[in-house]
């Protein structure tokens, strides 16, 4: 609180610090929403004192250049491919320019922030974060903050509209937490428990997969009701290759929303079905105050499911688990306990401060993408360009809803929350983003199909515009699919979601000491990420780089290497989604891999 006054008291009487002349009374909205998204409510008045992660982006000074770069060293067929770029390249492309970052110092200092003291950036200096409470980010963003809480029980503090003098309005891109109300969401809901409920559960998978299941595949059957390492093998074409432990490949999982993988829970695992790993261990870097006790009956589902199987089917390729905490280190607060901040950007400061990153990178995490300010996601969007510049491939879940968004509840009624509640399809970021690979979710082989008791996340963004190298892969979508069916409900110019898919259901993993059936884009993600991770190995053997940001690869020579997938649909929004079509599709992308062919492919590249 005195903190709170003493700066109260020194803005009172500190206009005649400004020296660059601006009239600091002439303000602007900067950014508005019309109300928060559904399931939120209002409580009342943000308690002065608390303290908020405060966020201000910069004009990065040449994105369009680092982006040119991007598409000329990801596509196969420019002469540059694969020559990706250094961190201090990188970073040299997207620092702000001198000028905003004098304006915005000149703006915190009249504020009375010690800019040298209290201000941290990341590396490239685009970011700027602070530490301030409430009532002076009121007064300095001429707004009012409230707490809102969720039907979960979830807290925030947040306000639905911000201004800054109108003379900075070109030197800062956004200021969150203010209008933001989306939470970094794990993909949980289709985790299936061992339990009573689970049996009858995995006898309707099966019941359906005995419709298509005569053929002979050679694949081991149990692998129709269990997915083990070996059934990924298999069934991905990828018996048989050994990956190396000291060529400098490396693979990396994030978790998020306190969740840690269980050494124990690994050990079992490998004990089960990997046993030349069970000695093996991974390095595991904690951000921002992410969490570790290894108390073995707190073990998190996700963070145990993306590291077993990531783990498992690369070993032993070294390992790396970044666990991102959502919580402020500086001051628990007992008013808002759960109040988030960006973990997004708190690992992407992290990881590009480093100049060694994980050539490939697991996340199965999101949410809707309305819920996410549209200037921040292209921010964040902007952050993941900068690792495929770097030579990292970066694969997103594309969640577990269908057309309808991060859970599977194909009558949820979907609404837009720009104050027209009108009926829309949902895409998940960062998904959409059209930097990362989104993948998707199938089940079962011979044939395999689009999974049947979640939908598969797909659909199109709101806010990426259908990049060019998905022009012919969607254009024959339609064709197969009329562009009028959900005439409406979507956006046919959007970018494309998801880009490929893998087995996403009845996986077989430990948690908390017990084996459990698991499924989900959570699932699907770390095992396309290990098909990945297996040819980034094979590439390093031969002296080849990386793949890094694959998407220009997959749409134009990958495809081949990718098993198309015919059957199936991703109900949500109280429709039956979009369906499986020839090529790519929006519940199963270009398909699932075929490591053997992949390999030819990119060892071709
Ligand atoms: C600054 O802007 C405010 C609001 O636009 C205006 O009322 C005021 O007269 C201006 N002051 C000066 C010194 O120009
Ligand atoms: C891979 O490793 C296994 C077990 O060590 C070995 O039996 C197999 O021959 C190896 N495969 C290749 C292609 O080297
Ligand atoms: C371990 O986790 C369980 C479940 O969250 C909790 O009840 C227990 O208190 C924890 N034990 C310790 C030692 O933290
Ligand atoms: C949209 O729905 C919300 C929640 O059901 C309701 O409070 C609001 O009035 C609706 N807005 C419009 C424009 O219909
Ligand atoms: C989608 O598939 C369903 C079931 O096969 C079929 O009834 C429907 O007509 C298909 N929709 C389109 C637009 O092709």
């Amino acid at each position: 609180m005195a903190f709170y006054l003493y700066l109260v008291v020194l803005l009172a009487t500190s206009a005649p610090l400004a020296t660059s002349g601006f009239n600091f009374s002439n303000i602007a909205v900067k950014e508005h929403i019309d109300e928060p998204p559904q399931s939120w409510k209002n409580l009342g008045l943000a308690p002065p004192d608390h303290i908020l992660h405060l966020r201000i982006a910069l004009p990065q000074s040449d994105f369009a250049a680092l982006e040119r770069h991007l598409y000329q060293v990801s596509d196969p067929a420019h002469e540059r491919y694969g020559a990706h770029l250094t961190r201090e390249e990188v970073e040299a492309l997207v620092k702000p320019k001198r000028e905003s970052v004098n304006l915005v110092e000149e703006w915190l200092t009249m504020h009375g922030v010690d800019i040298h003291r209290d201000v941290t950036r990341s590396p490239a200096g685009d970011w700027l974060n602070l530490a301030l409470p409430v009532g002076l980010v009121e007064i300095m963003l001429h707004t009012t903050y409230h707490v809102w809480t969720h039907d979960d029980g979830s807290s925030l503090v947040r306000t639905t509209e911000y201004s800054l003098p109108a003379h900075l309005n070109d030197h800062i891109q956004l200021i969150q937490p203010t209008t933001m109300f989306s939470r970094t969401r794990r993909f949980r809901a289709s985790f299936i428990w061992d339990d009573e409920g689970s049996a009858n559960i995995v006898a309707d998978v099966i019941g359906l997969e005995s419709n298509f299941s005569s053929t002979h595949t050679g694949i081991d059957p149990g692998c129709r009701t269990r997915i083990t390492v070996s059934c990924l093998k298999q069934i991905y074409n990828a018996v048989g290759y050994n990956t190396t432990r000291d060529n400098g490949n490396q693979i990396a999982v994030t978790g998020y929303l306190e969740e840690f993988a269980n050494k124990q829970d690994l050990h079992s695992f490998f004990a089960q079905q990997r046993s030349d790993a069970i000695d093996s261990s991974f390095k595991e870097i904690l951000i921002n105050g992410g969490l570790n006790s290894q108390n073995l009956s707190a073990a998190g589902p996700e963070a145990s499911l993306d590291v077993q199987f990531a783990f498992g089917l690369t070993f032993p390729t070294p390992a790396t688990f970044y666990s991102t905490g959502g919580r402020a280190p500086f001051k628990p607060d007992l008013n808002v306990p759960t109040d988030m901040n960006e973990p997004y950007l708190d690992w992407l400061d992290y990881v590009l401060s480093h100049p060694n990153v994980p050539q490939t990178i697991s996340t199965s995490y999101g949410d809707e993408e309305q819920t996410v300010p549209k200037s921040y996601a292209l921010r964040v969007c902007q952050g993941y360009a900068q690792l495929g510049a770097r030579g990292v491939s970066l694969l997103f879940g594309s969640g577990d809803g269908g057309v309808g968004g991060v859970d599977p509840n194909p009558t949820q009624l979907c609404t837009t929350n720009d104050g027209r509640n009108a009926t829309r399809f949902i895409a998940n970021f960062p998904a959409s983003c059209p930097f990362v690979t989104a993948v998707g979710a199938t089940q079962g082989f011979a044939p395999e199909v689009a999974t049947t008791r979640f939908g598969s996340g797909g659909g199109f963004s709101d806010y990426f515009q259908r990049p060019a190298y998905a022009d012919e892969a969607v254009a024959s979508f339609f064709e197969q699919f009329p562009k009028d069916t959900y005439a409406g409900l979507f956006n046919p110019e959007g970018a494309p979601i998801p880009d490929v898919s893998a087995q996403g259901d009845l996986y077989l993993i430990f948690l908390a000491g017990v084996q459990r059936l698991i499924g989900g884009a959570s699932a699907a993600t770390p095992t396309f990420a290990s098909i990945i991770s297996m040819l980034n190995d094979a590439r390093i053997n031969a002296g080849k780089p990386p793949l890094g940001w694959l998407n220009p690869m997959l749409y134009s020579k990958g495809f081949e290497g990718l098993n198309d997938i015919l059957v199936g649909n991703n109900p949500g929004c109280g429709t039956q989604g979009f369906n499986c079509t020839r090529g790519w599709d929006p519940i199963t992308g270009l398909g699932t891999p075929d490591f053997a062919k992949l390999k030819t492919i990119v060892m071709g590249l």
